[in-house]
């Protein structure tokens, strides 16, 4: 079968993955993009970066660019840099560690603030629950409804990325929510 190929529409996407230190941003980049999962405790430093292209469509790729940053960047200046043009945010805390639910006004408030579409409206923002597969959930479903609600936060999942759960549903549905939005 050799049918001509159809043109393809290829899409640079950058997308940022916020939160505490700890709460498992580079766990669940690393389940997303290289199917793997440590339970080392590697802190990062500054940003990693990790590239997954996506056959979103016949017609659409999508080069999704997947901005790691460290948690213990929060009040540091260079997250003007990292936020630079990106299209999508996924904000992560520990459902176990109540600290870390505290916390994401304030990196929402970073984000929003330093960063927005071309048309001044807000970038899309999911919530990822992470580090589900603990049975200790110490922040409840109803507070972290409540809490998407009162900061126009698209939808939020309960994931692990230690037993690759959710993982790939949320990052779909971010990606869907840019696609969409265009
Ligand atoms: P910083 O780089 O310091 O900002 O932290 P981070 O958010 O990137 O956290 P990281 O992904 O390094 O994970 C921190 C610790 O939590 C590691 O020991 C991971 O193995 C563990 N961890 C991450 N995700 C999960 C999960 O879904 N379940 C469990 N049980 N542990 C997890
Ligand atoms: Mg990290």
């Amino acid at each position: 079968n050799v049918s001509p190929r159809k043109p393809r529409n290829e899409l640079l996407l950058k997308a940022l993955v916020i939160g505490d230190y700890g709460v498992g941003k580079t766990a669940i980049v690393r389940r997303y993009t290289e199917g793997k999962f440590s339970s080392n405790y590697k802190i990062t430093i500054g940003a990693d970066f990790a590239f997954k292209s996506i056959d979103w469509d016949h017609q659409t790729k999508v080069n999704l660019q997947l901005w790691d940053i460290a948690g213990h960047e929060r009040f540091g200046y260079m997250t003007r840099v990292y936020y630079k043009q990106a299209a999508a945010a996924a904000l992560v805390f520990d459902v176990n560690r109540v600290d870390t639910f505290k916390s994401l006004k304030k990196w929402l408030l970073d984000l929003r603030e330093k960063v927005q579409q071309p048309d001044g409206s807000n970038i899309p923002v999911i919530l990822l629950a992470n580090k589900s597969d603990i049975q200790q959930a110490a922040v409840t479903t109803d507070q972290i409804v409540k809490f998407c609600k009162e900061n126009e936060i698209d939808q939020y999942f309960l994931c692990s990325a230690k037993e690759n759960t959710n993982i790939e549903e949320a990052l779909h549905f971010m990606v869907a929510e840019v696609l969409n939005s265009k």
